[in-house]
């Protein structure tokens, strides 16, 4: 006669399996939240910053809250992008909506910070983040974080770009060090080979987040 089936052996449904991941996926958020806000207690205040990458505005959010910036330019192309290379990027073929969704992504960074735009403290640039940065003076910026196109090559011309419009003793930070994703180990390499240039001081790595401090 065939024994009852202990629990332990029940098949777990497909929803446990999906909370489970969705679990995994709350801690993560809560750790880069976490990771991010130390990030952030050592960036100045009242100062002229850049976010390359941008989405929906979320981490602009925390960077105008934590960090009362006299500037901040949000630079994102907010395109989307139909290469193979960008199957799996949120901004390619994982998006739900191709170029509809990112412009009504765009619209809605325009009307979250539309209170900000108006006094001159946010200011967007729909642009790739390599076009955008030529528009910035030697030393204006005081800090970037780069949050865009993770692919090696992305990343390693935003960390040149980004390193020549701050200031002395700037700050270029960005999120995903050590993270593997559709980018690979770009944003690792990358990183890591701009650390044996010999400009920066760094990085300070605090969980998935790098910093540089320009010398
Ligand atoms: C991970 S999301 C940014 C999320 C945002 N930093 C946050 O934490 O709320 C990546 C963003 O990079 C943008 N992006 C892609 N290629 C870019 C480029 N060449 N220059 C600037 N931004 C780019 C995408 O449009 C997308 O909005």
């Amino acid at each position: 006669m065939q024994q009852p089936r202990g629990l332990a052996d029940a098949p777990r449904p497909r929803v446990d399996r999906r909370l489970r991941a969705h679990i995994a996926w709350l801690r993560a958020d809560a750790r880069r939240k976490s990771q991010r806000r130390r990030l952030l207690a050592q960036f100045p205040k009242d100062a002229t910053g850049a976010e390359i990458g941008s989405w929906k505005g979320d981490f602009a959010a925390q960077l105008l809250r934590h960090t009362r910036p006299r500037a901040l330019y949000l630079i994102d192309p907010w395109e989307h992008r139909e290469e193979t290379t960008y199957e799996q990027a949120m901004f390619g073929g994982q998006g739900s909506d191709g170029a509809t969704e990112t412009q009504a992504v765009y619209d809605s960074v325009l009307d979250r910070f539309s209170a900000e735009i108006a006094q001159g403290r946010v200011l967007v640039r729909r642009s790739r983040s390599v076009e955008a940065a030529a528009t910035f003076a030697d030393g204006e910026l005081d800090w970037a974080y780069i949050d865009g196109d993770h692919t090696y090559e992305a990343v390693k011309a935003d960390l040149e770009a980004y390193y020549r419009a701050l200031r002395p003793g700037g700050l270029l930070a960005g999120d995903d060090y050590g993270v593997p994703g559709w980018w690979e180990d770009g944003v690792t390499r990358a990183v890591d080979e701009f650390a044996g240039s010999g400009r920066t001081s760094g990085p300070t790595i605090i969980g998935t987040q790098f910093l540089f401090t320009k010398m």
